[in-house]
């Protein structure tokens, strides 16, 4: 058995642990594989969108069961679930963490629906992750992206009034991709962690940050970073490759397990340098 929570996840290592987005059997299997030959733990994440397809109940079902057959800890995860709904499902399914994403509302309803969805989550021996100011979106200017940011006077409130086991912080990450270079604002970052203490911090909006940015980030108190976009890339560029070599073959056998391949390989080069190889840019 290797499902294992958030909360005992971001403690096996003294670096950052990556969380990638799955879709469907191959990726998920990629992200595992990715993990079992890097030797190290991963955090395997649906979002409340997809989880909530039709049929998707499933590929919840086959990443609990991928975890538990993982030679390395893996922690399920729902990502940004907005609705208290979607993560009782999580939970059903046995998830090892679920967030509740209530960075869109004001402060006190954010506190009020995270300690409602937290109340389920501890009894089920659950983690839970939260959101304290909001993503900004790609297209943002950088007035709206300041004022979109986690306001290091909101952190002491909400981890006072709050018991979750890792927050979500905005400090100019954004879903998607970048459009220009990404700017973080380290020295809002440096605050936080100095009011979160023991509470690790998570950095969504991996895709398209430099090494530097991450190794910076995981420094200063990072201790889960999120790669969503770049696994779809990773799929979809390798699944037109291979199908364009042979356009007539149509092989359905083959090119997903190019696919799964390609985003292990992926998956296992963010992983060592989220765990270890940080050290050595900073
Ligand atoms: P990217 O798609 O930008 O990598 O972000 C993923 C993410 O943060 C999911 O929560």
């Amino acid at each position: 058995m290797s499902l294992v929570t958030l909360q005992e996840i971001l403690k096996l290592h003294d670096g950052a642990v990556g969380a990638f987005s799955t879709y469907d059997l191959f990726t998920a299997q990629g992200i595992v594989q990715g993990a079992e030959e890097a030797g190290f733990p991963v955090i395997l994440m649906i979002g409340s969108g997809p989880l909530n397809k039709p049929g998707n109940d499933y590929v919840g079902q086959l990443m609990v069961q991928l975890a538990k057959e993982a030679s390395v800890p893996v922690c399920v995860f729902l990502d940004h679930a907005k609705d208290y709904k979607t993560n009782l499902k999580a939970m059903k399914l046995g998830f090892s963490c679920v967030m509740i994403d209530g960075s869109h509302l004001a402060l006190e309803e954010n506190i009020a629906i995270t300690n409602k969805v937290t109340e389920a989550a501890k009894l089920l021996g659950i983690s839970i992750e939260a959101e304290l100011g909001a993503l900004a979106g790609v297209e943002d200017g950088e007035e709206v992206k300041n004022a979109k940011m986690t306001d290091p006077a909101h952190v002491e409130e909400f981890l006072s009034k709050t018991s979750v086991d890792a927050l979500a912080v905005s400090i100019g990450n954004a879903h998607g991709f970048y459009k220009g270079e990404p700017k973080l604002d380290f020295a809002r970052l440096k605050a936080i962690a100095e009011i979160a203490k023991d509470v690790p911090l998570v950095l969504h909006g991996g895709t398209g940050l430099t090494f530097e940015q991450f190794a910076r980030g995981v420094q200063l108190g990072i201790k889960k970073i999120n790669i969503g976009t770049e696994v779809k890339k990773t799929f979809i560029g390798a699944f037109i490759e291979t199908h364009e070599k042979n356009v007539s073959a149509y092989d359905m056998v083959e090119i997903p397990q190019v696919c799964k391949n390609a985003v292990a390989k992926m998956a296992k080069e963010k992983l060592e340098f989220f765990a270890k190889g940080w050290k050595e840019l900073v």
